[in-house]
């Protein structure tokens, strides 16, 4: 267990010394809970795409705004006024998910 630790630890210190996507691991667990394809990769590029596309029409909304079981549809509504493809709103998906908490 204490090695476990250890490794983690290096692994957090690793994340933040090559400037950090922001999206730890439990985001990605919780992504995944929900869709298996979630990764770190996803996370990242859903953070991204949210915020650069989601905000210009209304304030952004924290991903804790809205549960997982409602976030799907929203994403559906909002990503062709986005103007984005079907994986990045996948991508979008998967971000707010992970970072929103249940
Ligand atoms: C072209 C303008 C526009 C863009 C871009 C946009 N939205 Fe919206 N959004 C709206 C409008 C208008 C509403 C209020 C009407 C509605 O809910 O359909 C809204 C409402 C919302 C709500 C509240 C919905 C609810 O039921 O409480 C959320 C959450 C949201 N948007 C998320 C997003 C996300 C995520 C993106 C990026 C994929 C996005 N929006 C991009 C215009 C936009």
């Amino acid at each position: 267990m204490r090695q476990v630790h250890i490794a983690l630890g290096a692994l957090a210190l690793l994340a933040s010394a090559c400037g950090g996507s922001a999206i730890s691991p439990q985001m990605v667990q919780r992504a995944q809970a929900h869709d298996s394809s979630a990764s770190e990769a996803t996370l990242t590029q859903g953070k991204a795409l949210y915020e650069q596309k989601c905000g210009t029409c209304h304030e952004l909304y924290p991903p804790s705004s809205h549960s997982a079981e409602k976030w799907p549809g929203i994403v559906e509504r909002m990503g062709p006024m986005a103007k984005i493809s079907k994986d990045e709103e996948r991508a979008v998906l998967h971000y707010v998910i992970g970072a929103g908490g249940e």
